[in-house]
Order: C-alpha cells, then structure tokens, then sequence
C-alpha cells in the first residue's frame, strides 16, 4: 500500500499519510509528499490541499533509523520548500504529535490546525542534533523569537492549547479533524492568503536576550551540546536572510547529526523504546490490573501509590495502626498539595487522585486486589510476616511484589502459596517521580507475573528493566562499586571536592560525595552493620569512620562536607580531612577527566560482571538504570555505551 494516496472533497484534495507506526518521514514519504505536490500543481480543479495523517499521530520526524546512513533526495529542506512553494495552500491537520521533522512539514504548509490534545514540537535537541529541515529559521519567523527559543532549545512539545495563542497553530479543532480541515481551507480560500514563513518578518529582541539565553542553556545543558548550538541557530536566524541562516542551519545539522553525542543519544531513544516490549517476554500475556494494594505508607509506599492512583488505578493502603495510616495518607496527601502549589495539578485533579486511595489497617481490603507492592521496613521478618498475611488473604491469581532494595527476594517468598505469582518491582525514590522500575523475578516466577511487571511499568510512564537476583541488583551493585572506587580515588590522596566537581563536569547533577551527603550515610553504614553482625567480612569503609563521629550528611550538619545551618552549600571539611587522614597514602594528581574516566570505567566494569553473571540481559538496560535511577548523563549514553570500543 502506498504511504501517501490523494483524495478529492470538490475543490479540495486531501492528501493523506500512512506510513506506520508514526509516519516518519523516511524516504518513501519525503518522495510520495514531493510527488503530491507536482501532481496537485498541475490539476486545475484543484483550489487547496488538506495534509493528514492516519493511525495515532502527524509525521513525528525524520526517520532516525535513516540518520546513520548516507541521505537519499529528496531531502527534507527541500520538500519543505517545495509544499511551501506550491501553487496551491496546503492545510496541516494535526492530530497526535507534529514533531521534529513533522513540524517542519506543517510550517511549510500555509496553514496549520491541531485537533484539541494534538501536540506541536521541535524535539531534535533530545536526540543531539538541532531541527535540519528550517525549525530554527521558520519558527521565529511563525511564533516570535522568544517561542522559538523555548521551543527548540528546550526540545518539550506544546499542547494545541498553548500552541495556537503562540501562533505555532492556527486552529484548534474538536470532532473530525478531515472534515473541520476541508472546511478550513474552503474558508480560507475566501480571504487574502497569508504570506508563507519563510517571507515573514522577524523582530529581533531586545539587546541582551541572545547573552542572558545563552548562560541559562549553558548552566541547564551541563556539557550537552545541542541546546546551546539550536540557540545560534535560532540567533542566525534573526541576524541573516533566510537562505544564510538555512545554510548554517543545515551545516549545523550535519556536523551534529555525526557526533558522539547525537549517537549516543539515538542508543538511548532505541533503548527506551525497546525496554517496555522485551522480546524474550512476546509470547506472555500480562494479567490484568484493575485495583492494587500497597502494604507500608513510608517514603516508598507513599509514592508508589501517588503513582498507581496518578495511572488511573484504585489504590487500597494498608499500615501497621491507625496512626500509621494516618501518616501515610498525610504523606500521600503531601505529594499532591505540593504538586497543586507548583501548578503541576490542578486541586480538582490533586482531589481526585487522593480519594483513589483509601487506608486501612485491614489485610481483608485486600482479598481483590489485582496487585500488591509491598514497601515495609527492609526487614526479612517484617516482610516474610507481611506475605504470610498476604498469601493468606488476596486472590491465587493476584501478583505479590515486594520492592525490597537488597534482601534476597527469594527468602521473603519462602513458604509464600502459589509462588510463580511473586516478583521484585524495585521502584526509585521518589517513586512517583523516578523512571526506573527494576523488575526482578524469583526462580518460580511465571512469565505472565514478569510481563505484568512490565505492563505496569508502561502503565504507570517508567522504564521497566529486569534485573537478576544479586545484592543491589543492577543499580544499587553498581552504586556500590562507584562509591567504594570514588573512596578508593580519596585514599590515593585525591580531594574530595575534585572528585564531585569532576563528576558534575562529566554531567551528573552532583558527584559522589554530595549525594551521600543529601541522602544520609547512614542507611548504607547500617546495612553494612547488618551484614558484619551477621558474620559477613566487610571491610571498613571511609563513610563508616565519618557516620561512626555522628557526620551522617546535611541533616547532621555534616558528612564528607561540613554545611552552615539551613544551608546546602558544601564546604570542605577540615575535620574530615583529619578523621581521614591515616587512611589517605599519596598525593595523586589526576585531572577532573582522568577522575570521571576512572569512575565511569569502574561503573562500566561492574556492569560487564552483571552482563557476564546473566543478572542484566543486555548492556542497553544497564546504561537505562544508571540514566533513569542515578543521574547518568543522558547525553553520554550510560556507562556501558560511554566505554564501548568503537
Ligand atoms: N524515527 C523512526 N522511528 C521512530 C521515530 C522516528 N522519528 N519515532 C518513533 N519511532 C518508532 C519507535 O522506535 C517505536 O518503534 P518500535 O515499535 O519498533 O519500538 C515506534 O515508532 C513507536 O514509538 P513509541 O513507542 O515512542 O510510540 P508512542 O505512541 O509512545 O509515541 C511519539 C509516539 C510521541 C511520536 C514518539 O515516538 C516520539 O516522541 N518520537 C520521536 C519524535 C522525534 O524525536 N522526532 C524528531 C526526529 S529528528 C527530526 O525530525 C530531524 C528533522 O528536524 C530534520
Ligand atoms: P519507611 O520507613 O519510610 O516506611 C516503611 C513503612 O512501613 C512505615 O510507614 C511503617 O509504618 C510501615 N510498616 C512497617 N511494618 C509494617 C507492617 N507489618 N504492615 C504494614 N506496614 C508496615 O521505609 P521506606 O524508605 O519507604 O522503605 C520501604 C522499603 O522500600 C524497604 O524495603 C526499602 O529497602 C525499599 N526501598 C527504599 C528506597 C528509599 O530510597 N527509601 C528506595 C527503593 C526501595
């Protein structure tokens, strides 16, 4: 069937997309649209053309699976200018998503209308590139310089709402969007057609804007690229012609398009569209979920059921006594209050996502639950008691999930009643807000429970990965190593604070350091308490002798920092320098890329242990866990990527 086929309504001819899953603009497509017009041109009876889609959006971009390969005509600039220049005004009917490449097309076309809830954008700066096909240099020239800026340099679409009084939009419409477009272009047949973009004017701003845009993506963009090279495009876009700045733009496009950056990127686009669908789980029907149930209404809990009651689910809540449950609801209540006082919710929504939720200290709300997570104390009595109540009260069918951080999830399921129903659905904190969900199956594990894990994981908007039974699993095993490595640079004799700042300088938002100090030492010095009272051999660590003196982070006060009252600020600590100093042998003098290369390939060494044991099924979900648990830069790729031989 061809990708593009042409249909009359009279006067109009209405050429519509077919090309699935998104309608990229792949060669077929860039070809059958660069015929449509040359055809249309030459019928008579044609006055204005309609261009749509089918199936669920608008051309979402350039095919990414073609940037690796040489580029084959016609080339999108090109066909942009072509339907711009045609004889006849084409009519973009947005539905879905018009993005990169798509939005390019549409801003060719005269005219511009979005069905209520379709969405426009320019998202070429999340793949590591900046938009190739005139993004930059028509966008101003439609919406004003300071749209264009958001738009582009921040990569995050616009819903047609906002769309149309910025102008990206002409119309929004509600119905059937073939026929409200049909009846557009009549309309606007009737009255002097607006200039195309590429002839409009456009305002430069005010003195200083270029200056002040350009230091807030640099302190954003943190050693990504893209933003800051999309900014001088849209820069030359106001200060040369039309052509000149079309020439940088694509110069731009193409030098991007090759670079490390832009590759690493497009690894993490794929990966993440890969992890929701693993193939070895294809055959197994997930179960469905229509109530679940959380047992513990701490940090964890609380958040995993801000995000079941946030994907539409009913959410029972069962604490220890009344006046826990209180405090877990009072918890959950928090996260929406603090959501509607930053205008992220509206209080009608907040109050609708809170009454999904009821609590109870009463096992029996649970008998038909589809779905249960437990997050109580990570204590193996505690937790094995909770499945006990569990398998004796909720459905055989139900699933069971215990979101432990590093207890052997194969022990809390001992003695558990139709096992093959148990899983590890290791959610990050907090939980309603972090991407990653480590999906982690006992031995009896049915493959139906596991693609319920993922299901859900799709359901509630995370990354799902599945991950072997290890200590920590992926990602915490992987912490571990980093952390022990980051000690193991201090105990050579290098600074701590050079150690977080080489961190920062390869992207994360915090280094080693400060991050344990925001956490507390305290969890992780306990943990390893635990494991030395239970006969384990667990060698002293740096943490140890600072949690030992009471530094357990800012909450005290002090960590691997000394911090002044109600202030973050990290301050070298001459009292950790003294505490330390015994254990610190040398003077190593290693530059910040030396010290990131060194961490990065000790994160990467775990990861390839991890691979080897069969406890991550490929490097891609590695790089998934360190990007979405642990603010890896995304725009390196994930450790396993960052040091892959090329
Ligand atoms: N090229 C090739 N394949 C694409 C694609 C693209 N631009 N966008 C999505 N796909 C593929 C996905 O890999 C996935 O494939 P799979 O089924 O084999 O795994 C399939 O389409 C469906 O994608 P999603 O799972 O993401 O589908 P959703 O319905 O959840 O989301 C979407 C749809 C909002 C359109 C989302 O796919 C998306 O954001 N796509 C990327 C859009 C984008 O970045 N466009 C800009 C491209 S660069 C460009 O246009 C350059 C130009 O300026 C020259
Ligand atoms: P928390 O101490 O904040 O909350 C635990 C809750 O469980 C408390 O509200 C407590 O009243 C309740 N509880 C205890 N026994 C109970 C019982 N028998 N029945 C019902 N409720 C009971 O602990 P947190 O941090 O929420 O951790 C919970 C689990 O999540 C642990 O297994 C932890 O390892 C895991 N986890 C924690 C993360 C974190 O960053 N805090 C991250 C990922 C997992």
């Amino acid at each position: 069937m061809s990708v593009v086929t042409i249909a009359r309504e009279g006067e109009i001819a209405v050429v519509a997309v077919n090309n699935p899953p998104v309608n990229a603009l792949g060669q077929m497509l860039r070809q059958g649209l660069w015929d449509a017009v040359g055809a249309l041109d030459a019928d008579p009876s044609v006055r204005a053309v309609v261009l749509i889609c089918e199936g669920r959006t608008f051309i979402a971009g350039a095919d990414v699976t073609e940037f690796g390969k040489p580029p084959v005509p016609p080339h999108l600039p090109d066909l942009v200018d072509c339907i711009e220049g045609a004889a006849k005004p084409w009519v973009a009917a947005i539905h879905g998503s018009a993005l990169g490449g798509g939005f390019e097309i549409a801003m060719g076309c005269r005219f511009r209308i979005a069905l209520d809830g379709a969405s426009v954008g320019l998202p070429e700066v999340g793949l590591g590139i900046v938009p190739g096909a005139s993004g930059t240099v028509r966008t101003p020239r439609l919406a004003g310089v300071e749209a264009a800026v958001e738009l582009v340099t921040s990569g995050k679409p616009v819903k047609a709402a906002k769309a149309a009084p910025l102008g990206l939009v002409d119309a929004v419409v509600t119905g059937d969007l073939r026929s409200e477009a049909i009846s557009f272009a009549r309309a606007a047949l009737e009255r002097p057609l607006p200039p195309p973009i590429s002839r409009r004017p456009v305002e430069a701003p005010e003195p200083g804007f270029w200056e002040r845009q350009e230091k807030a993506i640099w302190k954003r963009a943190r050693g990504e690229i893209a933003p800051l090279r999309a900014l001088a495009c849209l820069r030359k876009a106001v200060e040369a012609d039309f052509s000149d700045a079309m020439a940088f733009e694509r110069a731009t496009f193409l030098e991007l398009r090759s670079s490390e950056q832009a590759a690493a990127l497009r690894h993490v686009f794929f990966a993440e569209r890969a992890a929701g669908r693993p193939s070895h789980l294809a055959a197994a029907e997930p179960l469905p979920i229509r109530l679940a149930g959380v047992v513990g209404g701490g940090t964890m809990g609380a958040g995993i059921a801000v995000a079941l009651s946030d994907a539409g689910l009913p959410v029972v809540l069962v604490e220890r006594d009344g006046e826990a449950v209180e405090k877990g609801l009072s918890n959950i209540r928090n996260v929406y209050d603090g959501a509607v006082k930053r205008g992220r919710m509206t209080p009608d929504t907040a109050a609708e996502r809170l009454s999904r939720v009821t609590g109870t200290t009463d096992y029996a709300a649970l008998a038909d639950a589809d779905l249960v997570i437990e997050a109580v104390f990570e204590e193996i009595g505690v937790k094995r008691a909770v499945f006990g109540e569990l398998g004796r009260i909720c459905r055989p069918d139900a699933v069971l999930a215990t979101n432990t951080s590093y207890l052997d999830p194969r022990l809390i399921a001992e003695g558990l009643p139709n096992p093959e129903r148990f899983i590890g659905l290791h959610f990050f904190s907090p939980a309603n807000v972090m991407k990653l969900l480590e999906i982690v199956p006992v031995p009896e594990t049915a493959p139906a429970v596991v693609a319920t894990g993922f299901a859900l994981g799709r359901m509630l908007g995370k990354i799902p990965v599945q991950a072997g039974i290890c200590e920590g699993f992926i990602g915490n095993r992987i912490l571990k190593r980093y952390r022990a490595s980051a000690e193991a640079l201090v105990r050579q004799g290098v600074a701590i604070d050079a150690i977080d700042a080489a961190m920062r300088a390869y992207g994360f938002a915090m280094g080693p350091f400060e991050a344990q100090d925001l956490g507390g030492l305290d969890i992780a010095f306990l943990q390893r308490e635990g494991a030395r009272a239970a006969g384990q051999d667990v060698a002293e660590t740096l943490g140890d002798i600072l949690v030992r003196v009471g530094r357990k982070g800012q909450k005290t006060g002090g960590g691997w920092y000394d911090y002044a009252a109600g202030d973050r600020t990290p301050h070298p600590s001459t009292a950790v320098a003294e505490l330390l100093s015994s254990q610190i042998n040398g003077k190593a003098d290693l530059s910040a890329k030396e010290i990131a290369e060194s961490l990065v390939g000790e994160m990467a060494e775990e990861g390839a242990a991890i691979l080897s044991e069969g406890v991550a099924r490929q490097a891609s979900d590695i790089d998934l866990v360190e990007i979405h648990g642990y603010g890896f830069p995304r725009w390196r790729g994930g450790p396993m990527f960052a040091t892959r031989s090329k």
